[in-house]
């Protein structure tokens, strides 16, 4: 036996039937995206190391410990993008997009990689759909993204969730509450992990996504960084949340919701799912007001979200629509020829037929057509050939007609 190859640890294949519920999701959300103006942009999968290292932050989880990052062949350090929001905000300021009229308002479905510890929820490809505005900095924009990302589960009948909502403040206000809790962190140290060890001296805010328990139980006494929020942060937030109960949006403010990336300020949320298990965030977003002149562009604020579509699809109820089919029936060479020419012409007139070249006898075809749910079965045998009449057969029905090409395709019309 010759040796098989496998798929990668942590990737994992969308097979035809799964391929239509990624589709029917992909499809209503570009909808909802659209309707909130929402324009496609798609960059590379592939960018400079640099890209993430500075985006994503050289404290987080990703940057230090789940990239894909290797040496093409003339030395250059790239990386599979682990995540969308750097890479739109390079593209904008390379392509100068903040120069013309349109609002910066942006989405992208594709897949992201992330050398992760695969289990249920987490993959090494995973898929995101990903949204991000930029220049608004009126925190109604911030509950409409929440609004937003509401509406979409909604659509998709996604049930059960709840929307987290924080601050983590700005450059002005957060340095005196990372040396609080640096300090804080100093004192409990010897209960933590190694990993969070290490944290207290690089960025003690990453402790808060450890999910070790015992760190989690000493995260619970830090302080909160809501308490040490300047006046300007601490008003963008309550207007935020007038905003989202002026939409009638149900949110639980949770104050160690920091999210595992570097860039954000002020506003970050989360959509969790009850149904998901450990790794329950369907949504995670956020501003990250710095990000765009820390890349040497303009100074623009902005905010964004990404949904993980594995985790999205794995709770979204669907049942296909059966697809209305025909099959082609034929025996011999000259009926072949007669199929392929008959299909050839249902085709272009947008009626969906499959005909398959094995040598197999009439019964056999008609229950090949039975077992694949066929609507219609198109039979051509050597005297249909001659004739030039074929029999059109209604699967549900049973009834049989006969009839050129053109009668055909009336009957197949008036029927659906
Ligand atoms: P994130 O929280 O790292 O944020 O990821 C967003 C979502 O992607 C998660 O809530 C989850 O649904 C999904 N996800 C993340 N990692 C995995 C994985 N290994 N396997 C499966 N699904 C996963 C971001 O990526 C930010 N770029 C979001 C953002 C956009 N903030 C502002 N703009």
């Amino acid at each position: 036996m010759k040796k098989q190859i496998s798929a990668i640890k942590g990737t994992k294949d969308v097979l035809p039937r799964e391929a239509r519920k990624w589709q029917h999701v992909e499809a209503v959300t570009k909808r909802v995206l659209e309707l909130y103006a929402y324009k496609e942009i798609r960059t590379p999968v592939f960018e400079a190391t640099e890209l993430f290292e500075k985006g994503t932050g050289q404290t987080t989880d990703i940057v230090i410990k789940e990239m894909y990052t290797f040496k093409d062949k003339a030395g250059r350090s790239l990386t599979l993008r682990p995540e969308y929001t750097p890479s739109v905000a390079r593209s904008i300021i390379e392509n100068r997009l903040y120069l013309q009229p349109d609002p910066l308002r942006f989405y992208y479905i594709g897949p992201m990689f992330r050398y992760d510890k695969p289990q249920k929820g987490r993959y090494r490809q995973f898929h995101q759909v990903d949204i991000e505005v930029f220049g608004e900095e009126d925190p109604a924009l911030d509950a409409e993204i929440v609004e937003m990302a509401n509406y979409l589960l909604r659509e998709l009948k996604v049930s059960a969730t709840e929307n987290l909502v924080n601050s983590v403040g700005c450059k002005k206000c957060r340095p005196s509450y990372i040396k609080d809790l640096r300090s804080r962190a100093e004192e409990v140290k010897r209960d933590l992990c190694p990993d969070c060890k290490r944290k207290v001296d690089l960025n003690p805010l990453r402790i808060f996504d450890c999910k070790i328990e015992t760190c989690r139980e000493a995260a619970k006494n830090f302080p909160r960084i809501t308490d040490y929020l300047c006046q300007e942060c601490e008003d963008h937030f309550n207007r935020f949340c007038e905003y989202l109960a002026f939409y009638g949006i149900k949110y639980k403010v949770e104050p160690r919701l920091v999210r595992g990336i570097d860039y954000y300020t002020k506003t970050t949320f989360e959509v969790v799912s009850s149904k998901l298990g450990a790794q329950n965030a369907l949504i995670g977003g956020g501003r990250y007001d710095d990000m765009m002149e820390d890349f040497g562009g303009p100074d623009l604020c902005a905010i964004g979200f990404a949904m993980g579509l594995e985790r999205l699809i794995s709770v979204v109820p669907f049942t296909e629509e059966k697809g209305e089919f025909l099959y082609l029936v034929h025996l011999g060479d000259e009926s072949k020829r007669a199929g392929m020419k008959a299909v050839q012409f249902l085709r272009r007139e947008g009626v969906e037929c499959l005909i398959e070249y094995k040598e197999r006898s009439i019964k056999s075809q008609m229950s090949r057509a039975n077992k694949l749910g066929a609507a219609w079965v198109l039979i051509i045998g050597e005297e249909e050939v001659k004739e030039k009449k074929y029999k059109l057969k209604n699967m549900a029905s049973g009834l049989q007609v006969e009839g050129t090409q053109g009668e055909i395709l009336k009957i197949i019309r008036e029927s659906s």
